[in-house]
């Protein structure tokens, strides 16, 4: 089925939780890495579509800081395919520009070289920008935010008193995009595993039961549409809405 979307209302910003890769594979008799690998497919998949929409930001939760603590194989096969799976032509092809965010302290050198070499030679592709959040924590990003405003008050580059939310958003990792305006769950959980807390504020929720791996472009189209259906009031009453959208 074809969802007729709004293309004058794409989400600029969209945010995934790649869930069910395990189960997916486990329900085919496969290794649970066997899941991952077809992960991968999707990654691709859906990339391709963001583009075609227009969406201009796609943050995929890739690994979490609490991933580490999986089998020592599944992590290492998980590393293994980000190493692997970093191929330069796929970014050049659709113009994507590739960016990472986590703690890059826990990860290998070898995969940080990589990393930073495809960060660097998509810098300038400017289509869309896919952010891989890589041993990620939310609330370890905050802490860090933290460290670094309280650092920058010590040296007396800022004072107490003018530290506000803007503040707090550009000491975080992400502050180099604008918050997500809809957040996807595939695999069938209803949680955001420490995931992007302080930028899902006003973020629109989308959870579905489909594993990762089986993920098509009619999915991202329907949860778009969901998001189409919506009205984001940010605290004002339905009629302002309306208003300021008639006064456009
Ligand atoms: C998501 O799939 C990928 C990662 C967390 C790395 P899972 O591996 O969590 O798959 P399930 O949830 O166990 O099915
Ligand atoms: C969240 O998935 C992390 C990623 C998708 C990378 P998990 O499968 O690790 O989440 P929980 O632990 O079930 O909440
Ligand atoms: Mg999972």
């Amino acid at each position: 089925m074809e969802y007729a979307l709004d293309m004058t209302r794409i989400p600029q910003h969209i945010a995934i939780i790649m869930d069910g890769n395990g189960r997916w594979a486990m329900e085919r008799g496969k290794e649970r890495t066997y899941g991952h690998q077809a992960g991968v497919e999707t990654v691709r998949r859906i990339t391709k579509e963001c583009v075609r929409l227009g969406v201009k930001y796609l943050t995929l939760y890739t690994f979490s800081t609490e991933n580490w603590n999986r089998p020592t194989d599944e992590v290492a096969a998980l590393m293994g395919l980000v190493l692997t799976s970093l191929e330069d032509e796929i970014f050049m092809k659709n113009n994507v520009r590739f960016r990472v965010i986590g703690d890059r302290s826990r990860i290998s050198a070898e995969v940080n070289k990589k990393l930073d070499e495809t960060e660097q030679h998509t810098a300038h592709n400017s289509a869309m920008t896919m952010v891989v959040a890589l041993s990620y924590s939310s609330k370890l990003e905050i802490a860090k935010a933290t460290q670094s405003i309280a650092q920058q008050v010590k040296d007396g580059l800022l004072h107490v008193d003018d530290i506000n939310e803007t503040t707090i958003s550009q000491n975080l990792w992400t502050n180099f995009m604008p918050d997500p305006d809809l957040l996807i769950r595939t695999g069938g959980e209803l949680r955001i595993s420490n995931y992007l807390l302080w930028q899902i504020a006003y973020s629109e929720l989308y959870f579905c039961d489909t594993y990762w791996p089986a993920f098509m472009e009619q999915d991202l189209q329907k949860a778009i549409c969901s998001y189409q259906q919506r009205q984001r009031r940010f605290g004002k009453t339905e009629a302002q809405v309306e208003d300021e959208k008639n006064e456009k």
